[in-house]
């Protein structure tokens, strides 16, 4: 496998439209680069002082990385805007720092410390779904609802209100439109420090503080610790200096576990209300088991599912864009340092190679484990630092998908799978559904 090397005005996009159609819809950028030139392709323009690296192959990706974690930078511009929204994270550090603040994450997101809210989760998905009106609702209003009254009962470990809720989904969308225009903005902005958008974003973010602070407070009150994430930092578990470090990761996690899980679930509702025998399998499954993690993970075809939507619709279909810190080689070809790295798992889950059909929905295809250990699988992304929340961002999706099924059937009007939209997690166009219940 060789790297597809082009210079010039490659893809007839001029640099600047190209930057410009980029954050807007990277897949389909990636897609058309990636169908025109291959699954590697270099496109070195103004004799190679501007690089760029578009990687589809499986393998390479993960030689990437896995082998180049160090090497692989985020744009200033994404730096900024996550700094901003959500102070110093996991997220936003490199190398050393990134090191000892992805161990502490790692700690926090434990399996037993994720697993103690999971029949909460449950319950609060049951809670909401069973309070809609049997009418033909919007499904990305509920699976937004959904994904911030889960995230508040596996962060906070409390059930939040619905008032709550929206002041929790106003605020992640406020940062992820910046992250989907940032993300593709691959050099800093120097007018940054006065872009109008701050104002709206403080705004929203000063709404989800006392959200948190109530929390903690009403945690620190009781004397008894909670099931959910932020009693390890109550209980001083992690270093933290003091309340308003505490309540800024705390904000932080809430916005990181909005809206990619919203996406996913928005998909979850799609595919689900598309194959009603489905549902009636997995409420079968769900029968014979109770609301615990174990339980969850107890039922094959539930867990089947989900993978098969995250590949289908990888809520994120591929890393940020990454620019190189140094020279790296791959399959034999040296990419500069500099060199700015794009990803896509949408095409990755699509080779046919490996996913047999790959446009056909079939859960059945991932029953017998093998296809989720493959490296072309990767919704959470590759090596060390993939998605740090992965097995809870599983358990709250499947939290979710038992909730809305053990005691509800859910219908749609919708012939077909609603188109894709990007923005900048994968999320269906808009559609209904309506959940009945099952008497
Ligand atoms: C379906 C839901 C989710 C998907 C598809 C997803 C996907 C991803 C992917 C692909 C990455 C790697 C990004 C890159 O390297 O450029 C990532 C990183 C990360 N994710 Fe998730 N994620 C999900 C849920 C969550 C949740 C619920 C949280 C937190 C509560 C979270 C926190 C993070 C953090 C902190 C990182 C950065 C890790 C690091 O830099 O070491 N994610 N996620």
């Amino acid at each position: 496998m060789r790297f597809n090397v082009l210079t010039g005005n490659a893809f007839g996009w001029p640099l600047r439209k190209f930057l410009r159609d980029l954050p807007q819809d990277y897949i389909g950028t990636m897609s058309k680069v990636q169908a025109r030139h291959g699954d590697l392709v270099h496109w070195r323009m103004f004799a190679g002082m501007v690089n760029l690296a578009f990687i589809s192959d499986s393998t390479l990706n993960r030689e990437l990385f896995v082998r180049n974690t160090d090497a692989l930078g985020k744009s200033p511009s994404q730096i900024q805007t996550f700094l901003f929204a959500a102070g110093q994270s996991v997220a936003t550090a490199h190398g050393e720092a990134w090191r000892t603040k992805r161990k502490e994450a790692n700690n926090l997101f434990s399996r037993s410390a994720v697993e103690a809210s999971c029949a909460g989760q449950v319950a609060v998905t049951q809670d909401y779904i069973t309070g809609l009106p049997a009418t033909p609702q919007q499904a990305l209003t509920i699976a937004r609802r959904l994904a911030a009254v889960t995230s508040s009962r596996g962060i906070l470990g409390r059930a939040i209100s619905l008032e709550e809720a929206a002041k929790q989904i106003a605020f992640s969308k406020a940062a992820a439109d910046r992250f989907n225009v940032e993300s593709g903005q691959l050099f800093a902005r120097p007018d940054w420090m006065q872009a109008p958008w701050r104002g709206e974003l403080t705004r929203r973010k000063n709404e989800v503080f006392p959200i948190v602070q109530n929390a903690v407070d009403a945690l620190r009150a009781s004397n008894a610790p909670n099931d959910g994430l932020m009693n390890h930092y109550v209980n001083g578990d992690f270093i933290t200096s003091n309340d308003d470090e505490m309540h800024s990761i705390l904000v932080g996690l809430l916005m990181g576990a909005q809206d990619n899980i919203a996406a996913a679930a928005a998909w979850v509702l799609a595919f689900l209300a598309q194959h009603p025998d489905l549902q009636n399998q997995i409420r079968t499954e769900l029968s014979q088991k109770g609301s615990q993690a174990s339980d969850l993970h107890g039922c094959a075809l539930l867990n089947a599912t989900l993978c098969e939507v995250l590949r289908m619709r990888p809520p994120a279909p591929a890393n940020q864009p990454r620019v190189l810190q140094k020279r790296v080689e791959l399959a034999g070809h040296q990419l500069p340092k500099g060199t700015y790295v794009f990803n896509s798992f949408y095409n990755m889950h699509r080779d046919p190679a490996v996913f047999t059909d790959p446009d056909r929905f079939d859960p059945t295809r991932f029953l017998d484990g093998t296809l989720v250990r493959s490296p072309s699988f990767a919704p959470f992304g590759h090596g060390p630092r993939n998605c740090v929340a992965q097995g809870m961002a599983m358990q709250q999706l499947m939290a979710i998908i038992a909730g809305s099924l053990r005691h509800h059937r859910l219908e749609t009007n919708q012939q077909t799978l609603p188109a894709i939209t990007q923005m900048p997690f994968l999320t269906p166009a808009p559609f209904e559904v309506t959940f009945r219940k099952i008497t």
